[in-house]
């Protein structure tokens, strides 16, 4: 998509995290190189990812950070979430837990990020959800509204939706 260094008037940074396997790689590979793994392996440490598209005829760099879910690797905070100007927040929709450990998430957002941060909620594999749903969609809907957050289902599988929460959280930042 003509991405040339130089020609970039922002670069919004991005974080996103939640839970252990509940999709966050994949999500972002999805977003920033359409590509989708099954045997995806967890992340240590962080990562990013970027993808440089237009808004409002500005050419905008997103910056898109991963971490790992897993408690063990958890000695990042302040860092991962320092000028962070948008935040996803992923749950699996398959899996109560992760969706019940949402509100932690949402906690040490608020704790580390600016006050400004925009923060959406993701229920992802939702190409899953026929079979084996364990988190009713206007459950999250509503957990999302009392809590001032974006909010969509998607899946970074069939790559339903994930386009348009990503892009619907940059449209916010901008
Ligand atoms: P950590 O790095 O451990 O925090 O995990 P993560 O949240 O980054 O999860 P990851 O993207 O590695 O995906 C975990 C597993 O879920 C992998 O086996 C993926 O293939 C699978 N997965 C991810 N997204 C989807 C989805 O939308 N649908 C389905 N069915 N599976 C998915």
């Amino acid at each position: 998509e003509g991405e040339k260094e130089g020609e970039i008037d922002y670069v919004f940074k991005v974080v996103v995290v939640g839970d252990s396997a509940v999709g966050k790689t994949q999500l972002l590979g999805r977003f920033a190189k359409d590509e989708f793994f099954l045997d995806s392996k967890s992340t240590i440490g962080v990562e990013f990812q970027t993808r440089t598209l237009t808004l409002h005829r500005k050419q905008v760099k997103a910056q898109i950070w991963d971490t790992a879910g897993q408690e063990r690797y958890r000695a990042v905070t302040s860092a991962y979430y320092r000028g962070a100007l948008g935040a996803m927040v992923v749950y699996d929709v398959t899996r109560r837990a992760t969706f019940d450990h949402v509100t932690r998430w949402v906690e040490e957002l608020r704790a580390h990020a600016d006050g400004s941060t925009v923060v959406a909620l993701v229920g992802n594999k939702a190409d899953a959800a026929a079979h084996r749903r364990e988190v009713p969609a206007d459950e999250a809907a509503r957990f999302a509204e009392e809590q001032g957050l974006f909010f969509s289902e998607a899946s970074a599988l069939t790559g339903d939706n994930v386009e348009r929460a990503f892009l619907a959280l940059l449209e916010e930042v901008f």
